[in-house]
């Protein structure tokens, strides 16, 4: 039985017993309503609980119902049949009281917590909105302003605040049906006419005649790009100028809008992708992760420092090692002044710092680091240092210790050659800043064993990241991909279009800036020393030539106040620059190349296809489990805005594979160039008529 219903005194209480999130499935909906008839046809009781048991309130709807279609009695039966009960029912909230969770408990006469509890509406993060009543009743409730936030932002609300906006109406400090049950006795007490959402009318009186205008035109810029924040908008709109019925309908046929939108088909596919980007595929199943309760980082610059501080978030002791007290002092430096710029927005108390602080230990002996579960190398970029570190740390580190590698591009297997235990060995590649971006390469060795893989995976939840498995290549997934799509930025730019044009179809597109403004901040100096260390073939380094003129100008970028653009003192805006313009028509007459004018579409194709097809060669290859481990590799650690749902799944379902190939073919042929040989895989996909999932 998903739903019981069980008697205290006077009142009854309706429990969802449906785990492991108590997901509002067709037998959970079925089981309320007939809890509910039971109880309305029940003379002993007067009020009634609606509650769930394990470890959370209905957290939301069943997304698996998303594909196969609704069944049984729909949410809106289910919504109307508490609201229209005569005896007064008190939701009683824990966990997470999410999507449709929370809108089942707005059609209660009241809501009460634990102060643990969340409540929210995440819809919007899967491309819809809330479509049984969310957007109807919450307005009504806490009012149009609050609760746009609330479902155009799709984050939890802990319930304290919930409390405060009036979406809860008691914290519940000890039992929580104990609490429960007394406020629906206190309900009873009060007597009739007990409150019900739908009857609140919202005085249009009340709102700024320019609020929703105003509205529209911030989540346009905050929300760029996005079909479901603008609906919410409409939504929430219609909940002050329409009656509740009406706006009910309203919000239907809204939410149908954003179902049939490829947003909603490209975040549900994103949302999948972060379930299945855990799993090893052949992992056998007896393999055991292995216990990390003490980790260890080697080189305390920008990636050592951010590196630690996720750990120590995470209450795990890092010991950080060094070649010297000034760089110690330097990298810790950096760790507390992050900190503290956390405690003045508010987000961490001072205990909390100083807490978090303690859990770093600095060092400057290898010796320390001989109880360390995992130790984590983030030293210069160079094999020779990294071999130094790792043949030290195969004196030290203790049997069945994992040994992590932060390189870019270096290979994983060379590095492990350096130590007599290739299969502890392992690349751990965070992205800058490492305390802050959510993604985390693990890339796989030929003799990385299973376990540490696992154990990677698992720790990478552990400190919430992301953790994808990459094979051994240059740059794995995502840096191997991003060469791509740099080279024909600059190659665009060499042929006629100008830093600002491709930026501005970049950033159009989505990304959180253009290419060259993120090379300026990156530091032009980076690209400009590994072209020097590389072989590059002539037609390789031509996409370089412009960014190397920059750099012998002293235009290193943003920390020189000037890059491909110029900065005004001070400020990180970029603006168009006459001397680069200068520098890259100068760098054009060398090359005789006469610059043509060249459309947005193209600039589009040349970036983005280029990016696809090193993705194609590189599940081609099997350095990636999945098409879908690459698109979460570009969503959270390039920008790659997720409503596209990543490169491979624009690529399949916006552009078309078919499409994509004879675009690849088309440039192949144009420019001779042998990047844009189309991906073995791709070809086999099309002549086969297959799917990227398919693989
Ligand atoms: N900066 C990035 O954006 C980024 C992103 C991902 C990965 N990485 C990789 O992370 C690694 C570190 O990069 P970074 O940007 O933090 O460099 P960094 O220069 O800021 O820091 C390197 C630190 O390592 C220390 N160090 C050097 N040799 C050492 C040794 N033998 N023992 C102990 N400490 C030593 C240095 O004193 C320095 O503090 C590199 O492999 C880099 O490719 C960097």
């Amino acid at each position: 039985m998903v739903v019981s219903l069980s008697r205290q005194g006077n009142v009854g209480i309706i429990t969802v017993d449906h785990p492991p999130v108590n997901a509002i499935s067709a037998a959970v909906r079925a089981g309320i309503l007939e809890a509910l008839a039971q109880a309305q046809a029940d003379g002993a009781l007067e009020a009634l609980v609606l509650a769930a048991s394990g470890r959370t309130f209905m957290a939301g709807a069943d997304i698996t119902e998303f594909a196969k279609g609704p069944a049984g009695p729909t949410f809106h039966e289910v919504c109307q049949a508490l609201e229209a009960a005569p005896k007064p029912i008190v939701a009683a909230l824990h966990g997470t009281a999410f999507g449709g969770g929370l809108e089942l408990a707005l059609c209660c006469t009241a809501r009460v917590a634990v102060p643990s509890a969340q409540v929210g509406l995440p819809e919007v993060k899967l491309g819809i909105l809330p479509g049984a009543g969310g957007t109807q009743r919450l307005p009504r409730l806490v009012g149009v302003a609050a609760a746009l936030d609330i479902i155009v932002s799709g984050d939890p609300v802990a319930a304290p605040q919930a409390a405060k906006a009036g979406v809860v109406d008691a914290l519940i400090e000890g039992d929580l049906l104990a609490g429960a049950v007394a406020y629906a006795q206190s309900l009873l007490a009060k007597g009739q006419p007990y409150r019900r959402v739908r009857d609140i009318t919202i005085d249009p009186e009340s709102i700024p005649a320019d609020f929703f205008a105003a509205a529209r035109a911030r989540f346009a810029k905050e929300r760029r790009n996005q079909f479901a924040p603008q609906k919410i908008v409409d939504a929430v709109e219609a909940a002050v100028v329409l009656d509740i019925d009406a706006g009910l309908e309203r919000e239907r046929a809204l939410i149908a809008e954003c179902f049939v939108h490829p947003q909603a088909r490209a975040l549900q596919h994103v949302f999948f992708a972060e379930r299945q980007v855990a799993k090893i595929p052949n992992l056998a199943k007896e393999t055991q992760s292995r216990p990390i309760a003490k980790v260890a980082i080697i080189g305390a610059g920008t990636m050592g420092g951010g590196i630690a501080m996720n750990f120590a978030n995470a209450g795990i002791p890092v010991t950080l090692l060094e070649v010297s007290a000034e760089g110690l002092e330097r990298g810790l430096g950096v760790v507390r002044k992050n900190y503290e710029a956390s405690a003045a927005k508010g987000k961490l108390t001072a205990a909390q710092v100083e807490a978090r602080m303690a859990h770093i230990t600095p060092t400057l002996a290898y010796s320390d680091l001989a109880d360390a579960d995992l130790i984590i190398e983030a030293v210069f970029e160079t094999l020779d240092v990294k071999r130094q570190v790792f043949q030290e740390l195969d004196k030290v580190a203790k049997a069945g210790a994992i040994l992590a590698s932060n390189t870019s591009y270096l290979s994983i297997d060379t590095i492990a050659q350096y130590t007599t235990r290739p299969a502890d060995v392992v690349g751990l590649h965070f992205f800058s800043p490492a305390n802050v971006m959510r993604l985390l390469e693990i890339v796989r060795g030929e003799k990385t064993a299973p376990d540490v893989l696992a154990t990677s995976l698992e720790l990478a939840r552990r400190i919430k990241k992301i953790g994808v498995v990459a094979g051994n290549c240059h740059g794995f997934i995502g840096n191997r991909m991003l060469e791509g799509y740099g080279r024909e930025a600059n190659l665009l730019v060499l042929e006629g279009a100008s830093p600002a044009q491709v930026d501005k179809v970049l950033f159009d597109f989505g990304m959180p800036m253009g290419a060259f403004a993120m090379s300026d901040m990156a530091g032009l100096d980076i690209g400009y020393r590994s072209r020097k260390e590389r072989q590059l073939t002539n037609l390789q380094a031509r996409a370089g030539r412009v960014g190397d003129k920059l750099v012998e100008a002293g235009r290193l970028g943003l920390k020189s106040g000037a890059g491909f653009y110029d900065y005004a003192p001070g400020s990180r805006t970029p603006m168009p620059s006459d001397a680069t313009a200068q520098i890259i028509a100068q760098v054009q007459a060398g090359e005789g190349i006469s610059a043509r004018k060249i459309d947005d579409q193209e600039i589009l194709e040349r970036c983005f296809f280029a990016l696809v097809n090193e993705g194609l060669k590189i599940l081609g290859e099997g350095m990636a489990y999945r098409a879908s481990d690459i698109d979460i590799v570009y969503i959270n650690g390039y920008g790659f805005p997720a409503y596209r749902g990543g490169p491979m799944h624009w690529a399949e379902n916006a552009i078309g594979l078919k499409t994509l190939l004879e675009r690849l073919q088309h440039y192949a042929a144009q420019t001779g160039a042998p990047w844009w040989t189309p991906a073995p895989l791709l070809e086999r996909l099309v002549s086969e008529g297959r799917s990227l999932a398919s693989i």
